[in-house]
Parts: C-alpha cells; structure tokens; sequence
C-alpha cells in the first residue's frame, strides 16, 4: 500500500520598514541596512511527490508566475535534492495571497515555503543553517521569509539578525496596477544617485527603538525607503497613492521594498480599516489588504 502525503506550508509577506541601500557593489548588488517585518498576509506552498518536478499556482495574477523551472520555488526544490543526493520530484502547489511583483517578497516566500515543504517531505534533516544557505543562494530575501518576525538584513539582506518587536502594527497595503522589476528599481537607483556620495547603510536607532517598544506614531516617524525615489521615477502615479493614504489618516506611507505596492502604518486596526476603505474609494489603487505585524516565518501547517 502506498499513502501519498502533502505537506503545507505557509509564508508571510513583508515590509521593509528601513530599506538604506549602499552604493553598487562589483558583483551587481547593493550593501543594505534592510529592516524586514514579515506581515500577516500569506502564500501557502503545497509539496506532494510526484513522478517529475511541477507547478501549478492559484490565486490573484499567478499568469505573472512562471511555473517552469525558472520559478524560486522549483530552484529551492532543485536545490535541496541535488544536496541530499535525491530527485526532486515533487508537485509544488503554490496558493498566492501575496501580491505578485509587488515589492512584499512573494517570490521569495514561494521559495522558502517549497523549501521547508519539500525538506519536510523528504525528512532531509537539514539544518536550520544549511535550510539559510540555501535561502540565501535562492535570493536575498528568502532567508528572511524563512525567518519571519523581524530582523536586520546586512550584506545584499541576506545576513540576518533577529529584532525584538514590542506589540502589534497595523498596515494597509495599496496594490497597483502591474508590477516592478527589483533590478530596474535598483537600476534607476543606481542611475539617480550617480555621481553623489552614496553613505554607508546603517540602520536607525530611533527605527530600532520604535519596533522594539511597539509605538506606532514613532514607528512612522523612522519609516525610510532608498528605494522610494526610484520607484516612484518609475511609477509616478504612486505618489498620488501615497497622498490619498495620508490624507485618509494614516501615521505614515512609503513605497514597500521595491514597489509597487504602497504600505501605510496606521494608529489601530480601526483606523486601518478606514484608512483601507478611503484609499480603495481614491480610485488610485487596484486594491487594499488589511494586515497586522509582525508574523511568524514559514510554518509546516
Ligand atoms: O537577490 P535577488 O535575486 O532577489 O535580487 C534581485 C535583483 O535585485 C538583483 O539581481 C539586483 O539587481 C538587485 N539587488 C541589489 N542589491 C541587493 C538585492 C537585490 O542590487 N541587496
């Protein structure tokens, strides 16, 4: 007799409440100072064994996924068997909440979901440090997805450090029309920035000390995006987002990572409720998600 078992996994979204971008690095990428908060809107990640590596999604826009093997998802099943000696075949079902392209790691949290599913199944007994190296080869979020709660991401994000976070922050989450590419966002960066004195990344001790003891109004206070100059060049109908979520009464809004989604810090779930259904009334996003933080990583279900 044979028993066919899936395993589930569900990953959280995130924000970058400080993303401080350094200047290019001779390898492409960027040094950050990037304070990651994983927020509770979630991707699931279904692993069954199968004869052969495949994918299938469902939910909002997965025609912008591709499910060949260019996907994270099946690089992180790849990538775990070829280390365990095993083939990766496995069916990898992904059910996405979070939005696609959107700047909220989504394709990073497919990543780190089909790696704790398919490590799971396979019962690898692969260390937690050997499941982050891997993450790390996959992106330089996806160790962060792995994690969840908060952190401080160094190097290209991808060297983690825990932060303590002292209550519960409420978010709105603006979706736009289409996404943005991560390395044009980094491109433009890079083009805007030319010929000036990028400083080093540091994080900011009043970000740091607003997470830790859970204030809103002097979390919004430290809330800073490198990035959001850049998105908004290559987006400009993003700042009359930003406006109309400011004008609903939110503490705060800033580009999310590297757009386009746009993220807006409110007082209390109520106020995120409002603030939600005013922006969604501007008509200046295609949709709003409600969402608290921090929450947890990726989690075998
Ligand atoms: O690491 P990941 O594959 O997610 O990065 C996607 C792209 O984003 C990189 O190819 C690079 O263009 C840009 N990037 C960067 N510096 C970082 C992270 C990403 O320039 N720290």
């Amino acid at each position: 007799m044979t028993t066919t078992t899936s395993i589930t996994v569900r990953v959280p979204a995130k924000v970058n409440v400080q993303l401080a971008v350094g200047a290019a690095r001779p390898d492409g990428f960027h040094d950050l100072a990037n304070v990651f908060l994983a927020v509770g809107l979630y991707d699931e990640v279904t692993a069954t064994p199968a004869d052969t590596l495949r994918i299938t999604a469902e939910g909002h826009d997965v025609d912008r996924i591709p499910l060949d093997r260019t996907n994270l998802a099946a690089r992180a099943a790849e990538l775990l068997a070829a280390r365990h000696g095993i083939e990766p075949n496995v069916h990898l079902h992904i059910r996405k909440d979070i939005p696609v392209a959107g700047g909220m790691a989504g394709g990073s949290a497919d990543a780190a979901g089909a790696l704790l599913a398919c490590d799971t199944l396979w019962s690898t007994g692969a260390s937690r440090s050997e499941l982050l190296d891997i993450c790390a080869e996959l992106g330089s979020d996806v160790p962060f997805s792995l994690v969840g709660g908060a952190a401080l991401g160094r190097g290209r994000g991808e060297l983690l450090t825990p932060l303590p976070v002292g209550g519960t922050f409420h978010w709105v989450f603006a979706v736009a029309d289409g996404g943005l590419s991560t390395p044009a966002v980094y491109g433009e960066f890079d083009r805007l920035t030319a010929g000036t004195d990028v400083p080093e990344p540091e994080a900011a001790p009043a970000l740091l000390a607003a997470l830790e003891s859970g204030d809103a109004t002097a979390l919004a206070a430290a809330l800073a995006n490198d990035l959001q100059p850049a998105a908004l060049s290559l987006r400009p109908s993003l700042s009359a987002t930003l406006e109309a979520g400011t004008a609903a009464g939110a503490l705060a809004a800033l580009v999310s990572g590297s757009g386009p989604t746009t993220a807006f810090l409110a007082k209390d779930a109520e106020a995120a409720g409002q603030v939600a259904r005013e922006l969604l009334a501007s008509g200046t996003c295609r949709q709003v998600r409600v969402a608290g933080s921090p929450a947890a990583g990726a989690t075998v279900l």
